[in-house]
């Protein structure tokens, strides 16, 4: 197990490279299990759930080989439809994969998928969705076995616009029988952007981006090149840091226009923010401006995947701010860590009341889930003192060489290992 250790307070400045988005090179490694041939997928992210999801793919039979950023996924070998038990536990995106092969093997045996402690995240909705489609669903000693010797396109109002679910419904409806409409989708960049691998494959899908999305099934789909869009909370997560500490960056590869609703609230504490093609910069102010009111919702509203870094930006800021959250019941968990760094948070409910301005200072701080892990890293990088931050697993799941691009933008921050019965708090 390793750990960071940081010394807060430095200076930050320079350009930082922002890598492919986690969440569309996930799904999109699933689905390339449908064309049963070929796959090159550029931009990559290095992180470890890309690896446990290759890990996957290798043992169902894929042959997988990567060089550098880009992976190559050749899936003509495919020979198992049951997916390892541990590793789908130890991973949410597993449940990618139930689409794509129950379309290409009629059957399909997973189990819960696990994934960061954020709150209740059942698969309800992909399950309906299948069973729409015609497929059998039945439940064995925790495992799900769903059967369809092919599955048929359908009408599927989705009851809450799932970003997992939307994208699985595309995958399976791909190669249905007929048409798939889906009601009520989610519309993130990532739905896009595996809208347009399919469509590289050979797919007939439309409206990605949209509330309703329109899947022909084809017969078969081929194999193609594809390149995974920039990640948009990782670009997020960096211009919180410029933001906490007055800094100045450059993110070469960010994507403002995915950006929007952060981008907004950044402007609103005072931060300086110029959009470029292909890059943002940001300028933090000498001091922050509290964020107001924001709540998390689907794209293209506020992320709750950038929750943890609007409530350390509110924390960094003078007077109150309140965020509340609309879509995971326990993302709130980096209060406790921040609170133990000085700050002045409340829980109540749904919402975080959050007093800024208090005087922060470096701790034994503890990340339980992916993006509040980055999140307590930065103010730990903002806060004068030295913070010792466990639980970096969690970080390694979705950022690529995380402490090395902050240390080269001014982060005094290292990776060192665990020593057993060390202090935590
Ligand atoms: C994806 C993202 C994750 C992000 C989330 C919301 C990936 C790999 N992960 O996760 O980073 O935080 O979208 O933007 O893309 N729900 C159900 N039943 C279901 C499915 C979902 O009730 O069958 C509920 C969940 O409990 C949650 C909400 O819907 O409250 C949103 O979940 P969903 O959009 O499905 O998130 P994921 O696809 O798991």
């Amino acid at each position: 197990m390793y750990k960071y250790r940081i010394r807060g307070g430095t200076a930050i400045e320079g350009e930082i490279a922002v890598s492919g988005a986690k969440n569309a090179a996930l799904p999109i490694m699933a689905a390339s299990i449908l064309s049963g041939s070929e796959s090159v997928l550029h931009n990559c992210p290095a992180i470890s759930d890309v690896e446990k999801m290759k890990e996957i793919l290798s043992g169902l039979g894929c042959r997988v080989k990567e060089a550098g950023e880009t992976i190559i996924i050749d899936s003509s070998s495919l020979a198992s439809c049951k997916i390892n038990g541990s590793l789908m536990k130890s991973m949410r995106s597993s449940i990618f994969l139930a689409g794509p092969l129950l379309s290409r093997c009629g059957h399909v045996e997973i189990h819960e998928p696990g994934g960061c402690n954020i709150g209740k995240r059942p698969i309800d909705i992909h399950l309906d969705a299948f069973k729409k489609m015609g497929a059998l669903c039945a439940f064995s000693e925790g495992r799900i076995i769903l059967k369809a010797e092919k599955l048929k396109g359908a009408e599927i109002n989705m009851p809450f616009p799932s970003v997992g679910a939307t994208e699985n419904i595309i995958a399976a409806a791909a190669c249905a029988e007929g048409t798939t409409i889906i009601r009520g989708a989610a519309k993130e960049p990532e739905i896009v952007d595996m809208q347009d691998f399919l469509n590289g494959c050979g797919a007939d899908v439309r409206g990605a981006g949209t509330d309703i999305i329109m899947i022909e099934g084809r017969h078969s789909l081929n194999g193609t090149t594809h390149r995974i869009i920039p990640d948009r909370i990782e670009a997020g997560t960096f211009l919180t840091l410029a933001a906490i500490t007055g800094g100045q960056l450059c993110l070469r590869g960010a994507k403002a226009s995915h950006l929007r609703a952060y981008i907004d609230v950044l402007k609103r504490a005072g931060c300086t923010v110029l959009e470029y093609d292909g890059s943002i910069e940001i300028k933090g102010p000498g001091r922050l401006k509290n964020i107001g009111f924001v709540e998390t919702s689907g794209y293209p509203g506020f992320p709750t995947d950038l929750q943890s870094f609007a409530m350390v930006l509110a924390v960094f800021s003078e007077g109150t701010s309140c965020i509340r959250e609309n879509v995971f019941e326990r993302r709130f968990a980096i209060a406790k860590e921040l609170n133990k760094m000085g700050a002045e948070i409340e829980i109540k409910s749904r919402d975080a009341i959050i007093k800024g301005g208090r005087k922060l200072r470096g701790n034994f701080l503890e990340a339980t889930d992916l993006r509040g892990g980055a999140a307590i890293t930065l103010a730990a990088i903002g806060a004068p003192g030295e913070s010792i931050v466990s639980g970096i697993q969690y970080i390694d799941r979705g950022y690529s060489r995380f402490e090395e691009k902050l240390t080269q933008v001014g982060a005094d921050i290292q990776r060192i290992e665990s020593e057993n019965g060390e202090r935590k708090d």
